[in-house]
């Protein structure tokens, strides 16, 4: 509500406030291989529209009779505290976005006290990233690398610089069908983006026979390149995932680990029984299996076999309304993946906090609307099936 009376008084924002009028800024923004590799989806990108249309058959019933508390959608979440329950997904090569990547979201979720999740496959490393928002709050996304001293060395690496959660990605053991990516004959990895964690680390320049760093260079030239891109390609991440994995993870970090990409029930009840600290729903924002099955239609199963566990969600959230709606069917927070992106791609810094604020503000209205005082308040009395809205 804040955002909303600064904006209005000030007569506007340089930027747009629906979902599509970001959609298309950040297309008007970017090169079309960036952009795409950013909005595009697996297949025919039916995963990507279902998510999205999945929250459409979900109305929110509102209440009138209240108590007069202003609404508090503070929430804490594996003992991080947030000013409201959505934080910035992980997502790789941000530096397609704008120069500054990574760094520019860092600042803007410390300022509007969002967590943010930290991609392995970003464009700066990770303590620089950690540098450029010391007072911020933020968790990695450990892509189990198939090399037991690669692993130990990125989650100590996260451990010092300040991360206060491992988020283990189960979704990635091998490349989603990207037609837009194969339209455009653009494989970002493969041209060297995205590997910021990678090159600064020692053990990896081993691995690709790269001169140790800081003696050689963060961005080797052309033969370098495609060494650490070989290299990437074959350690990045183990094929395996078993429950009993998260045992030996949990010998080598003392934080909190969440799985990322859980899906079924089955596989939440088995995660639980490992170890799991929390499970994250998602099925990577459509961009792996193209099926057609939305995420948001996985989230009550998996949410009752977590019995108890924090479950979070992903995958099509695009508004403040769509996070009430995945709060009501049994999520913790969320995370917005493609959004921050748009606003990073738009505006950098000042976009990504306008995507957060925005989300923030109408989060925070709705909540009131619902009648309620905290995130946590919700639940699926708030909900009504409604036929999807075409
Ligand atoms: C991603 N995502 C992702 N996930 C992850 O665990 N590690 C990663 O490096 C990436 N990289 C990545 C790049 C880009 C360009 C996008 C759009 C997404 C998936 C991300 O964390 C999240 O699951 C989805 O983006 C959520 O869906 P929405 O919000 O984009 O619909």
């Amino acid at each position: 509500a804040g955002y909303q009376s600064k904006v209005l008084a000030a007569g506007g924002s340089p930027f747009p406030f629906t979902v599509r009028g970001l959609e298309e800024a950040a297309r008007e923004a970017l090169p079309r291989r960036a952009f795409e590799y950013i909005a595009g989806g697996a297949g025919r990108e039916r995963t990507l529209a279902a998510n999205e249309e999945a929250f459409a058959r979900w109305g929110l019933t509102y209440k009138i009779l209240r108590d007069g508390r202003p609404a508090d959608p503070s929430c804490t979440v594996l003992g991080t505290a947030m000013s409201f329950p959505v934080m910035l997904a992980p997502a790789g090569v941000a530096g397609l976005a704008h120069p500054e990547a990574e760094n520019a979201a860092a600042r803007a979720a410390a300022r509007v006290g969002a967590v943010q999740v930290l991609s392995s496959a970003t464009s700066t490393p990770l303590e620089e990233v950690a540098e450029a928002a010391p007072e911020g709050r933020r968790w990695f996304q450990f892509a189990w690398p198939d090399d037991e001293k690669l692993a130990r060395s990125l989650l100590d690496r996260a451990h010092k610089a300040g991360y206060t959660a491992v988020v283990l990605q189960g979704d990635c053991h091998v490349a989603g069908w990207r037609t837009r990516e194969l339209d455009n004959g653009f494989f970002p990895f493969g041209r060297g983006h995205g590997l910021g964690n990678y090159l600064s680390d020692p053990r990896f320049r081993e691995l690709a026979g790269l001169p140790g760093h800081p003696l050689g260079a963060l961005r080797p030239d052309a033969a370098g390149t495609r060494a650490a891109a070989d290299a990437w390609n074959r350690y990045y991440t183990r094929p395996a995932l078993a429950p009993e994995d998260l045992e030996r993870l949990r010998s080598w970090t003392d934080l909190p680990i969440a799985v990322k990409g859980v899906c079924r029930a089955d596989e939440a009840a088995r995660l639980r029984d490992g170890g799991a600290d929390a499970l994250i729903v998602s099925n990577h924002g459509g961009r792996q299996l193209d099926a057609g099955t939305a995420a948001l239609d996985c989230l009550p199963d998996v949410a009752e076999a977590a019995a108890g566990l924090p479950v979070l969600f992903d995958s099509g959230v695009r508004t403040g309304t769509d996070v009430l709606i995945a709060l009501a069917l049994g999520a913790r927070a969320v995370m917005i993946g493609r959004s921050w992106l748009y606003g990073l791609a738009i505006g950098g810094e000042a976009g990504v906090e306008h995507v957060l604020r925005c989300l923030q503000g109408e989060f925070t209205g709705a909540l009131a609307l619902t009648g309620h005082h905290r995130p946590g308040d919700l639940s699926p009395a708030d909900l009504t099936a409604v036929p999807a809205i075409p």
